[in-house]
């Protein structure tokens, strides 16, 4: 008899699946938040995150994954093969087709698993871009939570970009069409350009990755079911009104990051596929404060040797202090002929003067807090962005694909946190941008950088909005579980 009470006790425990896209950007805000709800949930959520066999791997590798089972009650991993080859495509260009290629060979995977999974999963928290989480949980009649990755502005284009098309303001006619405003997507008329849309709108109003999109994030807004953004109110406030009169279950509970750390008192542990490098931080440590420019460009962008020779001559020729991060294989030829030399300091890093390349991985989070730096060089993915934004550091945006385009777009025009330097690649052009972040108006941009660091670690704690709403989602959770 005190078995089966314990076994009732147990299984009157909400016990929640978070499933993440498995690439680095989405594995570690999911993994964040499914700490966060293990910390506030305090034993009374049971949260298994699920892992790609090959990504749990790395993760037990290159960062101290096992302390998270130890440090929260309840936590635990599930790993799982998901069908995809092991060295599974990472590259930006191909996420569409990794995307795809989940829903043909882990949705049956997935499938088996959430009906042997013990104790019964009483919710999914589904990663809202592969849409066969939430098909697959409401066939087994589980309920869903949807968490999207990206930026709010992002979702909201994509909600709306049938109406774009149908008013005629897509396909973009060309360069000199680049310029002109969209008008279809609500709250964003003043600054949304046919250039801040994402990539694939590009390609015309036909593009595969681009109607794959879209019907994910349709199929994600149903007002039924909670959507959870990894932002804070302050930082998107009026786009967030918006998708709430549509979405009133909307919980923003970012930035993920700094709530948990907050909520821990101390730096959470890490989530790197790779190695952390920390000569970045020693190397750091000689520097002057606010000196320093951090460049990188993330986790699956490749960039084209010729411009990465563009940046590498602009930077260097701005005079400035600047440490950049180059992720080992992110470089590929392009169109460029096989004997163009790559600078030898970029294939093999350098530190000298006032330079280090490194050609690796950096613990990011600890050099965007590292006194000495004062700008970052990013290609605006929107993890990267509420890291700079809540270390206070103001951005230059080189943005490559998905939601980055209206990232760098609403970090400059909007927060005026920085500068946009998208499709341009010019060295003349780093090197004049460089100069006005770091010493032209380096006051004006470190002013309202530390003013939006304030409210982003205010948000967080308790009383602020992105805590409460915590505490709101998981008396929903609780709700959904009963
Ligand atoms: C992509 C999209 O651009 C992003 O907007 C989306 O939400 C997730 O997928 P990614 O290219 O991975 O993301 O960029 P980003 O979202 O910025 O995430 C990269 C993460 O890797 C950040 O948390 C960053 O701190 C970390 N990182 C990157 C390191 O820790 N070290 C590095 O050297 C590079």
């Amino acid at each position: 008899a005190e078995a089966a009470k314990i076994d009732q006790q147990a299984s009157a425990i909400p016990h929640v699946l978070v499933f993440p896209l498995p690439v680095q950007g989405h594995i570690t805000s999911m993994l964040k938040l499914a700490e966060l709800l293990s910390l506030a949930g305090g034993g009374g959520i049971r949260v298994t995150f699920l892992n790609s066999d090959y990504n749990h791997k790395r993760l037990l590798q290159f960062s101290d994954a096992e302390s998270r089972s130890q440090n929260y009650p309840g936590f635990r991993f599930e790993t799982f093969d998901d069908g995809l080859p092991m060295d599974q495509l990472t590259k930006g260009e191909k996420v569409s087709e990794l995307l795809g290629e989940m829903d043909s060979k882990t949705r049956p995977v997935f499938k088996n698993l959430l009906v042997q999974i013990q104790p019964p999963v009483t919710c999914v928290i589904g990663d809202g871009s592969l849409g066969f989480i939430s098909d697959v949980s409401l066939e087994i009649g589980i309920p869903i939570i949807r968490f999207r990755t990206i930026s709010p502005c992002f979702f909201w284009i994509n909600f709306w970009l049938p109406e774009v098309i149908q008013a005629g303001e897509l396909p973009i006619i060309g360069e000199e069409d680049m310029e002109r405003l969209i008008t279809k997507v609500p709250g964003m008329e003043s600054f949304l350009r046919c250039r801040d849309l994402p990539g694939y709108c590009r390609a015309g109003t036909d593009d595969p990755t681009m109607i794959q999109v879209v019907k994910a994030t349709r199929e994600s807004s149903s007002p039924a079911y909670p959507l959870i953004l990894n932002t804070f109110d302050d930082l998107d406030g009026p786009i967030l009104a918006r998708i709430r009169q549509r979405l009133p279950k909307t919980y923003t509970i970012g930035p993920a990051h700094e709530h948990l750390q907050s909520r821990l008192g101390t730096a959470s542990s890490s989530s790197s596929l790779w190695k952390e490098e920390a000569s970045c931080l020693t190397w750091l440590d000689a520097q002057p404060p606010g000196s320093v420019l951090y460049v990188n460009f993330g986790s699956i962008t490749m960039m084209r040797r010729d411009q990465v020779i563009e940046f590498w001559e602009g930077l260097t020729g701005s005079k400035n202090r600047f440490l950049w991060v180059i992720r080992p294989g992110s470089v590929c030829s392009g169109e460029m002929a096989d004997d163009v030399q790559m600078p030898e300091e970029l294939v093999e890093g350098v530190e000298k003067g006032n330079l280090k390349v490194l050609v690796g991985w950096a613990p990011q989070e600890a050099v965007l807090g590292h006194e000495a730096v004062g700008g970052f060089l990013t290609h605006s993915g929107w993890n990267s962005t509420l890291e700079s934004i809540v270390a206070g550091v103001p951005m230059i945006c080189w943005p490559f694909f998905a939601d980055q385009q209206v990232n760098s777009r609403f970090v400059s025009e909007v927060l005026k946190l920085g500068l946009d330097m998208k499709d341009v690649c010019d060295r003349r052009v780093v090197a004049r941008m460089v100069n006005e972040l770091m010493v032209e108006r380096k006051e004006e941009f470190r002013r309202k950088a530390v003013e939006m660091a304030r409210m982003a670690k205010e948000s967080v704690e308790e009383g602020g909005s992105s805590y409460r709403n915590l505490e709101l989602l998981i008396e929903d959770i609780k709700l959904m579980s009963s």
